[in-house]
């Protein structure tokens, strides 16, 4: 079998420190600066010629320098004659954008996943896609793992009684339809207009949410704007709890005391991308994605099957 080796990008060094220690090998010394005008400069520390290498790094903001960073490392590693290159990519930037809704649109989600098979990766693995069918985008295995499990594993230890799952917009609604599932709840879905860029509107809410609690579940939260509508017409519509799971907080601008300030009693995150103690606030709880991440490197890496770890029921037992 091929040496194994992790590399980190600079966007989620904990993450990945994390990861290194839960497979006990150690992260692979790199080089990482910037020229005078801001162009990238990466040296990789040891020999990685016939080896399968693992890049950590979550395509958080500063997105365009984390994601040109990261071709830059696929890149150098490429040249050294890397026997394999795995991304692990927990947030994928620019997915939102994956199809044209008016003219003279990009459709961004596809020229990242040219970019990335065009500098050399031989394997992306991702957390909660915007949409599945991002996957078709890349003409290389695409291993895309959700985050439900582990929010329907926390939910039960929490012990909410009477629930029901939202979806805070239609394009989530097979997600939140998998949570409910899982948790054997009911389910309901928020109908949501954007007047602009990261400007939600609640239209209409489809299902009962009275006098249960609402666990409305989302893949990004990026301004909080959608979270906090949908957390506030919930309690609205007489739900007498609200708590809210998403895999990828980025929380940009004044994100955190829309939360806080919110009808949310608590909300569930995952670290796919940083978060710095300062968005630790009382609401928030925060659940680690190392130990999948690990267990998914290690599988790869034996040629082991994935499957497995796609039932959430066994996603349990290992996690
Ligand atoms: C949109 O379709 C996504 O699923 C999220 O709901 C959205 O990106 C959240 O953005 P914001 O927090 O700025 O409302």
């Amino acid at each position: 079998m091929n040496k194994i080796q992790l590399i980190s990008g600079t966007a989620h060094l904990k993450l990945a420190q994390k990861i290194a220690k839960n497979l006990d090998v150690p992260l692979t010394p790199i080089e990482i600066k910037n020229f005078a005008d801001g162009e990238i400069y990466v040296k990789i520390g040891k020999k990685v010629r016939g080896d399968d290498i693992y890049i950590i790094q979550s395509l958080v903001g500063p997105v365009n320098d984390n994601l040109m960073q990261m071709l830059i490392i696929i890149d150098a590693l490429k040249r050294a004659s890397a026997k394999r290159i795995n991304l692990i990519c927990p947030y994928l930037c620019y997915s939102r954008q994956d199809r044209k809704v008016t003219s003279r649109e990009p459709i961004t989600a596809k020229l990242v996943a040219d970019l990335i098979t065009k500098a050399g990766a031989d394997r992306l693995i991702t957390v909660d896609l915007h949409t599945e069918q991002i996957q078709g985008f890349y003409d290389i295995p695409v291993d895309h793992f959700v985050g439900y499990p582990l929010f329907a594993k926390q939910i039960k230890k929490l012990n909410y009684q009477d629930i029901v799952v939202v979806s805070p917009d239609i394009g989530g609604v097979k997600r939140a339809n998998k949570l409910a599932d899982l948790l054997g709840a009911p389910l309901a879905i928020i109908d949501k207009v954007r007047k602009q860029h990261n400007e939600a509107e609640v239209a209409h809410l489809v299902g009962d949410v009275k006098d249960k609690t609402a666990i409305i579940i989302d893949d990004i939260i990026d301004t909080g704007g959608s979270i906090a509508a949908a957390a506030n017409v919930l309690k609205d519509f007489g739900a007498k709890d609200v708590v809210v799971c998403a895999t990828h907080a980025l929380l940009s601008k004044n994100a955190c005391e829309r939360l806080e300030s919110s009808a949310a009693s608590k909300i569930l995150l995952l670290n796919s991308v940083p978060i710095p103690c300062e968005k630790r606030t009382p609401k928030v709880k925060v659940i680690s994605l190392a130990p999948l991440l690990g267990k998914i490197i290690w599988r790869v890496h034996q040629e082991r099957s994935l499957g497995d770890l796609f039932k959430w029921e066994n996603q349990s037992k290992i996690l």
